[in-house]
């Protein structure tokens, strides 16, 4: 028997080519063998680029804006992270699957061509958050000191590092946004930012509405917009992921919804730090069109190139 002691701090374990947590990584068949539903709705994050965020606004979307029917469970219960999976500690992502009724929302982090296949076969509606790169470094370097699954982040300098070089769960960031950005020409994602979320909740809140067709007035948006603002999701135990064993995420490390801010990168990059890794990302983004925010921006909505 795999006790959870056993999966703690350990390092990140490869499967099909990406650097994966160790806890998740074993029998990865049962991620490959998994059948999805056709009304199954999948929501794909590198990770901290606001996954939490909007897996609530998609719960609260389906449940047209009801605060109450949206407080029947833990946030990693109504939404389950397909790949995770902690022996001793909670029910496996798959399990809980199981049990949700349909439509379900599925969580998962995994990169374009570790996606279960049965997703693409039965047209699942998903929906893609982007968050900028320097944001995402300095969320997961806070992530990985309070995370036990994750192997410690060692020094901000040295976890840049390894962020820069892909050697992170889930591999390259640029790897992963730059490929779900190109698997949008051949199959409908929702591709969304977490700086437009920021800056204009509703309008991104409605682009969720309508493309799993529903029609929400003012009222439930402005509900919507309210439950899922940072401060009032960090507060609530349902969605702060405070519900875990402490084993599992140990929160006076870091808490978990920590700042929910655009820009706070510059409070941890030098500008020696900065140089290089603008140079690397004029590098590795070259030959995308995919562009990103990494502070508060205000661009006007006509020079948007990458509204839905
Ligand atoms: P920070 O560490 O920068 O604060 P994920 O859910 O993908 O793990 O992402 C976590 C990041 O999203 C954290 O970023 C967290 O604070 C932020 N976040 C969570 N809820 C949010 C909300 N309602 N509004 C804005 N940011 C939120």
């Amino acid at each position: 028997m795999i006790s959870p002691n056993d999966v703690m701090r350990k390092n990140l374990k490869m499967v099909h080519g990406y650097p994966m947590v160790y806890a998740f990584a074993h029998n990865w068949e049962r991620i490959e063998r998994f059948r999805s539903r056709p009304d199954d709705i999948v929501i794909a994050t590198y990770p901290k680029s606001g996954t939490t965020w909007i897996s609530e606004i998609l719960d609260m979307v389906l449940n047209g804006g009801d605060v109450e029917k949206c407080k029947r469970d833990v946030i990693s219960a109504k939404v389950p992270m397909l790949e995770m999976a902690v022996p001793g500690i909670s029910m496996s992502g798959l399990e809980q699957l199981e049990k949700n009724p349909s439509p379900r929302i599925v969580k998962t982090h995994l990169p374009t061509d570790l996606l279960p296949k049965s997703f693409w076969e039965n047209n699942c509606k998903i929906i893609y958050l982007a968050r900028n790169a320097k944001d995402v470094a300095v969320s997961f370097y806070h992530f990985d000191l309070m995370n036990n699954l994750h192997p410690l982040p060692g020094t901000w300098e040295e976890y840049l590092e390894k962020f820069m070089t892909g050697n992170v769960a889930y591999g390259s960031w640029f790897n992963h946004v730059k490929n779900w950005w190109k698997k949008k020409e051949e199959y409908p994602i929702l591709f969304l930012y977490y700086e437009d979320m920021k800056e204009n909740p509703k309008e991104e809140i409605k682009k969720i509405a309508r493309y799993l067709e529903k029609d929400l007035n003012d009222e439930i948006l402005d509900r919507i917009i309210h439950h899922t603002s940072f401060e009032v999701m960090k507060d609530n135990p349902l969605l702060n992921y405070t519900h875990l064993p402490n084993a599992v995420m140990d929160h006076s490390k870091s808490p978990f919804m920590r700042k929910g801010i655009i820009g706070d990168w510059k409070n941890y990059f030098t500008v020696a730090q900065n140089e290089k890794f603008d140079a690397l990302y004029k590098k590795e983004m070259s030959g995308t069109t995919l562009q990103f925010c990494t502070e508060i921006c205000n661009l006007k909505k006509e020079e948007m190139t990458h509204s839905f």
